[in-house]
């Protein structure tokens, strides 16, 4: 459980300002590969990941003036590769005029001057930036949404979007394919192999429900009211445009809002944390009170109850109680324990 803790205050304080991008997190990612190696962190393009048994078991940060190339599994100079996450942080440093993707709107590339300026452009109605080509396509699939950017290059992984196809990763770019030598017709993200039956149907409610897919749109998401409610996001201390809506039916799951009205954008918190509407951030599960299901986004086997003298076991969502003489569920800890913890889950009723 050690363990489990420190992850927690290390996703909570990386923060998820960048992760809007893709909405991916590197335990999603190493999920995906049955391999070993180095990934990139797909909320700040100068860390990295190295996965191991399909988990991130290594994390760290490329030195000043350095960016994390996922491709090559190395920390390369600012002044010459493109920041993974960030059109505004490539322009800043790059050298040499070049066009990247604006990772916040698929409609739109952004020109770096090569000495520091950036400038926009647009794709038009219906249109998308492809950065690989520097081109303008049809969407609506935007190119750069693709755990693959934050892949080495020649490797083949599970599609986070549909379990039991893959994707052969080559240079950041990989489109989702089906096994086809038939019967082996699912691809198990854990051997990196085609099989003939489904490893996809193991009923895992940890991973959440996946009615939603990471970049959805809706429509109605970022309505007025529901964005005028949405609490105000400051950036480096400056209030900012956009807002993240809830999803409304999961704890995990928000939407990007440009401004009321606009297109929604649907996005995940990092794994292990849950959005918190009141505060527009993901957080730690046990620091308020989300009434959808607390196990989703979780890697945990119990979650407690409002209250915390119940907790539900996730795998079946069955609710169970601690021995009356240590009354109380630590979700944290994972244990009872007979005094109250200090979680807002807990003490709220
Ligand atoms: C994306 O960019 C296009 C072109 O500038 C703009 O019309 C559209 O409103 C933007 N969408 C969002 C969600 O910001």
């Amino acid at each position: 459980m050690g363990a489990f803790n420190v992850r927690i205050c290390v996703v909570a304080a990386c923060l998820f300002l960048a992760s809007q991008a893709t909405g991916y997190t590197m335990d999603d990612l190493c999920k995906q590969w049955s391999g070993t190696g180095y990934i990139g962190n797909p909320s700040n393009c100068r860390g990295w990941g190295y996965c191991k048994n399909q988990q991130t078991v290594k994390w760290g940060t490329c030195g000043d003036e350095l960016v994390f190339n996922a491709q090559t599994g190395s920390c390369e100079y600012a002044t010459t590769t493109p920041c993974s996450t960030s059109a505004v942080q490539t322009c800043s440093a790059i050298k040499s005029p070049i066009y990247v993707a604006n990772l916040l709107n698929c409609t739109e590339y952004a020109h770096c001057d090569g000495q520091g300026k950036i400038a926009y452009g647009d794709c038009g109605v219906g249109g998308v930036f492809s950065e690989s080509t520097t081109s303008c396509k049809w969407g609506p699939a935007c190119p750069q949404d693709n755990i693959c950017r934050f892949m080495p290059s020649n490797i083949f992984v599970g599609d986070p979007n549909k379990c039991g196809n893959y994707i052969n990763c080559i240079n950041g770019y990989g489109t989702s394919t089906a096994c086809t030598e038939s019967p082996s017709i699912y691809y198990n993200a854990a051997t990196g192999k085609c099989q003939s039956t489904n490893p996809c149907t193991g009923g895992n409610t940890n991973s959440g429900d996946s009615q939603f897919t990471v970049g959805q749109i809706s429509e109605e998401a970022c309505n007025t009211e529901d964005f005028d409610a949405a609490e105000a996001l400051t950036v480096d201390g400056e209030t900012v445009d956009y807002k993240y809506v809830s999803d409304s039916e999961t704890c995990y799951g928000y939407y990007y809002c440009a401004k009321a009205g606009a297109l929604g954008y649907w996005n995940q918190c990092p794994t292990g944390t849950q959005f918190n509407s009141k505060l527009g951030k993901c957080v730690s599960p046990a620091s308020f009170v989300c009434t959808h299901n607390r196990c989703g986004n979780v890697n945990s086997k119990f979650m407690a109850v409002e209250g915390c003298l119940s907790y539900t076991i996730c795998s079946s969502g069955a609710t169970a109680s601690c021995p009356s003489t240590s009354k109380y569920y630590d979700e944290v800890n994972n244990i009872c324990t007979n005094t109250i913890p200090k979680y807002t889950i807990c003490s709220s009723t």
